[in-house]
């Protein structure tokens, strides 16, 4: 923390190698090391600075994704940071205590430096949060978990070029959790919560226990549900953020998976996952386990969103990769949104594959789901949706305090294949 109170972090985009495998050398980048980043944690009403220096050997950004925040601070494609050089965003903290995360946003080449390891996350506090009785201590009973998977070539370096694979990008056969293969946590207490990111620049995720136990999920993307909810199965697509409290037996040991899953009516579910069960994090309990606070029957008030306050609906249709028809143009804004009002957003696939649709700048609440009220897990603030083959979502959000007529924020697919080529927009707020 600074003199004037700002919250200063740093972070170096770099290259190195990583040893994913004993005695072979991937070459990896990171931020402020080989492979992935630091966690960045922040408090609701903090001013916060991010000193960037890029040394890699070619112009990256840096995005915080699900932030609000200006659009000059935002990381998209323009404010990319060129080779060699710094940037410095700073902006107030202002919403909800949650899980998010930064990458690259470099036009058409976002797919490849996440991929390559640019990534971490962003935590946000606040006293409510505070309250709500969830495991809070960073590293023992409060985890980050960023899933991820990766496809190696036979000499050990990490591959975009997959043979045989979907033309949506790469479906890794190796997966890894905060970059490790086989990742394996302690647990030391008697709940435990993980704070799962599909980090993942295709591959969507079916979260469940190999013992079918249930948990609780307690926060979506923007932030903690209004009431935990009960499941065995959470479903993540790539930068969608789930938070969740499993509890633990003494002495015992159980093994996060993800499942076959529901994409919907795509033409290759195969080659898509959605058939796959993969593992993902083994927790292994101790002997001894400290006590847990109960998990609060509420843990956020924030004030829902009022459809009558809605004063324009706009409609996205995602269709042969192209969003309304057109392909991302830097020099085009496609929508003109007023300051201060509410929106409803309109969303549809209307291709064969998966895409998702994500909103930079705002958390929307899902309205409908084809006309009914959205299941619980998509109850809460988001700021990534899964969107099924033929399925419309009615998102409403509010956009609030920054206006910048000159600078956009982006909307789109982030599939992230998907998103470099094109399936992506730009509005500006005025
Ligand atoms: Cu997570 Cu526009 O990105
Ligand atoms: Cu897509």
């Amino acid at each position: 923390v600074d003199e004037d109170g700002t919250r200063v972090f740093q972070l170096t985009a770099q290259a190195g190698t990583t040893s994913f495998r004993e005695g072979v050398e991937t070459e990896t980048w990171g931020f402020n090391g080989d492979f992935l980043g630091p966690t960045l944690r922040a408090r609701r009403g903090e001013q916060v600075a991010v000193e960037v220096t890029n040394t890699l050997g070619e112009s990256t950004s840096v995005h915080w994704h699900g932030m609000h925040l200006p659009p000059e601070m935002d990381g998209g494609p323009h404010q990319e940071v060129e080779a060699g050089g710094t940037w410095r965003p700073t902006w107030l903290v202002d919403q909800p205590a949650a899980t998010l995360w930064y990458h690259p946003h470099p036009h058409g080449r976002t797919e490849k430096h996440v991929y390559l390891g640019m990534s971490g996350m962003f935590i946000l506090d606040d006293d409510g949060a505070d309250a709500a009785g969830l495991p809070a201590e960073y590293g023992v009973d409060d985890i980050p978990v960023i899933v991820q998977d990766k496809s190696f070539t036979a000499d050990g370096q990490l591959t975009l070029a997959q043979e045989n694979g979907v033309p949506s990008g790469v479906m890794g056969e190796v997966l890894m959790v905060n970059g490790t293969i086989g990742a394996v946590q302690e647990v030391t207490t008697e709940r435990v919560r993980l704070r799962l990111l599909n980090g993942s620049t295709l591959r969507s995720y079916n979260f469940g226990f190999d013992d079918d136990r249930s948990f609780q999920l307690v926060a979506s993307d923007g932030g903690l549900l209004s009431a935990p909810h009960e499941t065995n199965r959470i479903q993540l697509s790539p930068g969608e953020r789930a938070e969740i409290v499993v509890e633990m037996e003494p002495g015992t040991a159980t093994m996060l998976r993800s499942y076959p899953q529901r994409l919907g009516e795509i033409a290759d579910p195969e080659g898509y996952g959605a058939l796959d069960t993969l593992d993902v994090l083994r927790l292994e309990a101790a002997d001894e386990l400290a006590p847990s606070a109960v998990v609060a029957a509420q843990l956020s008030d924030e004030e829902r969103l009022d459809e009558a306050d809605a004063t324009t609906t706009r409609r996205f249709v995602m269709k042969n990769l192209a969003l309304n028809g057109q392909r991302m143009d830097m020099n085009r804004i496609d929508e003109v949104v007023t300051v201060g009002t509410t929106e409803v957003w309109e969303v549809r696939n209307d291709d064969p594959m998966p895409h998702n649709f994500h909103i930079h700048d705002v958390q929307f609440e899902v309205l409908s789901v084809d006309g009914a009220p959205p299941p619980p897990e998509l109850s809460g603030r988001k700021d990534t949706i899964y969107t099924e083959p033929g399925h419309e979502y009615r998102l409403i959000m509010r956009f609030e305090h920054y206006a910048n007529p000159e600078v956009p924020y982006m909307y789109h697919c982030h599939l992230l294949r998907h998103e470099d080529f094109g399936l992506m927009g730009q509005f500006v707020v005025v």
